[in-house]
């Protein structure tokens, strides 16, 4: 099983539309994905299943008052599972602050998960729901909005990763790829991928998540583009997407496990 996390504090840059529409594509390529809705919006909760805020969910995994199999969702789309989100999770930062391992919470509680995929959402912020994301991961997609662009920003967010990497002794945490997202095929579009293309190569992927209104459609419904519209732009691409990140993350036959470089 393979661990990835989808993270950019900056917000609305399609961390949550990325998480959802690519968990449903890689299950319609056979395999079973659990999403950790890992941010106190409940944006990808009620994406999947229609729900807002609902309790018990990952914040009382985090308090250590529930296992993962306590709040373990069937959604919307097949062979896809959701560990849901809720309000309180935006309080973790305070709550945890002064608990020792509090960025391994997360980890420590999906040991011995046997998903094929583990997709897990992010707030748009860098704190400790972030890094239980990023410690609980094998490798990072970073969305990256095409309107909203800023390469100051995006090397300032890569560094951050790194910098945790090291911080929580990960070093083996990877960048899975760089995603543009609200690609528009026009010539401030071209230019900015090709800039992008040039610093990144090919940690660059090769799918970008064209700008498609069906996208927030489907949202709005609670259902994944590949059930609502398949066909339309956005569907197409993230089809295409589950198919490049199968491969650069082949989803490994060994049950979940996590750790700290050095811990036992
Ligand atoms: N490619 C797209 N084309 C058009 N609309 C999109 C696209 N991707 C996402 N959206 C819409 O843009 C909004 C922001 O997207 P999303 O919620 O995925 O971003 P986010 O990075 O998760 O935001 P946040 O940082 O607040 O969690 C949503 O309303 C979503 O439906
Ligand atoms: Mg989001």
């Amino acid at each position: 099983m393979t661990a990835i996390c989808v993270a950019n504090n900056k917000g609305g840059v399609g961390k949550t539309t990325s998480v959802v529409n690519l968990a449903a594509g890689l299950a319609r390529l056979g395999h079973t994905v659990l999403v950790v809705d890992g941010d106190g919006q409940g944006n990808a909760t009620y994406a999947l299943t229609g729900r807002i805020h609902p309790v018990p969910s990952l914040y009382d995994v985090l308090m250590e008052k529930a296992t993962i199999q306590d709040v373990l969702w069937t959604t919307n789309e097949d062979n896809v599972w959701l560990v849901p989100g809720d309000a309180r999770l935006q309080n973790v930062d305070v709550e945890l602050a002064a608990r020792a391992g509090r960025e391994w919470k997360l980890a420590r509680a999906l040991a011995g998960q046997t998903f094929d995929y583990i997709i897990i959402d992010t707030p748009p912020s860098l704190g400790v729901l972030t890094q239980n994301a990023l410690a609980a991961a094998h490798g990072v997609i970073v969305p990256v909005s095409l309107t909203e662009f800023s390469l100051i920003g995006m090397d300032k967010l890569l560094a951050t990763i790194d910098d945790l990497g090291n911080e929580l002794d990960i070093p083996d945490l990877r960048l899975l790829g760089i995603l543009v997202t609200f690609y528009e095929e026009n010539k401030t579009g071209r230019e900015t991928y090709g800039i992008l293309e040039k610093k990144f190569e090919d940690k660059l992927f090769a799918t970008s998540i064209p700008k498609n209104l069906k996208l927030e459609e489907a949202h709005r419904r609670n259902e994944s583009i590949l059930a609502f519209a398949p066909n339309s732009p956005g569907g197409v691409a993230y089809a295409e997407l589950a198919r490049e990140v199968k491969k650069r993350a082949a989803a490994e036959h060994s049950p979940y496990s996590r750790r700290r470089a050095g811990a036992r």
